[in-house]
């Protein structure tokens, strides 16, 4: 399931259950003397949050049980609310970008980049030196699982939410000293916004961000794709008239994973 779907449903879910937790006090009231204590209505919000988060997998039927008790536990223990503020910032350093750029922090799966290792091998007896770019890299993790493949010479990753980007630099540290000399300037980290980057510098540009960004995406990419190269975008595609707006073609849709399947999209430049 993506990420924002999952985002969006353990949401709905808590919604769900305080709609729940209401209907219940209400009820209940007729018989008994409310206040209820704290507990009780732990108990009740708990129950709903069981009941409505029974169709989801079972992580994250576990985080819909685990949200209330968090709540309850932090008014419960009365934590101070500077905690507060240290996690609204560890927030902002990590998902700046959601607000800034409609796009959150969240990672490509292991799918992904099974899945584009098996395109990089295919093309490998047609292409070499091919430079990858993601768009938005956050902690690097899609760049240092295709670093080492023979087809690429360089990646570069695009990223300016502060705490992904400082756990990806803390990686090129790590993977420098583990591939030393030619291959160390092999991954390219650069904190920069990539709309204002020039995406015609690259052969493949990869991109996992959000719906909101999508015809964005369309108009740099027709803007600045050079004719031979790929755009990829995972899980979210552009629409048929942005496509036709801005001269890209869905070349290929690769459905990855079984139980939960998502979507690889692939577009080049119509000729
Ligand atoms: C959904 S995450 C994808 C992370 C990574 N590409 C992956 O697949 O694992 C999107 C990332 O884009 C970053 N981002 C969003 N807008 C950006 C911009 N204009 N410039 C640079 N980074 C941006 C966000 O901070 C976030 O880390």
């Amino acid at each position: 399931m993506g990420q924002l779907k999952v985002i969006a449903r353990l949401l709905a879910v808590q919604l769900a259950a305080g709609l729940w937790l209401f209907i219940l006090v209400l009820i209940a009231s007729k018989w008994l003397e409310p206040p209820f204590a704290d507990h009780w209505l732990l108990l009740g919000w708990l129950f709903g949050a069981a009941l409505f988060s029974w169709p989801l997998k079972s992580l994250w039927r576990g985080v819909s049980l685990i949200i209330p008790l968090f709540v309850y536990g932090w008014f419960a223990l009365a934590i101070a609310p500077i905690w507060g503020l240290v996690i609204a910032l560890v927030l902002w350093l990590v998902y700046r970008n959601g607000a800034g750029h409609q796009v959150p922090f969240y990672r490509s799966s292991t799918d992904v980049i099974t899945a584009l290792r098996i395109w990089l091998d295919e093309s490998s007896p047609r292409a070499s030196g091919l430079r990858l770019a993601d768009m938005g890299c956050g902690d690097g993790r899609l760049l240092f699982n295709l670093a080492d493949h023979p087809v690429l010479s360089t990646l570069y990753g695009y990223e300016t939410a502060w705490l992904p980007y400082w756990l990806a630099r803390w990686r090129l540290f790590t993977w420098q000293k583990r591939h030393p000399g030619k291959s160390a300037s092999k991954i390219q980290l650069v904190r920069q916004d990539f709309w204002q980057q020039d995406w015609g510098a690259f052969d493949l540009v990869y991109v996992y961000l959000s719906p909101a960004v999508m015809a964005k995406v369309a108009e740099k990419a027709g803007q600045g794709l050079q004719q031979q190269a790929w755009l990829v975008s995972y899980e979210f595609a552009i629409s048929e008239q942005d496509c036709a707006a801005h001269h890209l073609t869905l070349t290929d849709v690769w459905e990855l994973g079984e139980t939960d399947p998502t979507r690889l999209y692939w577009y080049q430049k119509s000729v």
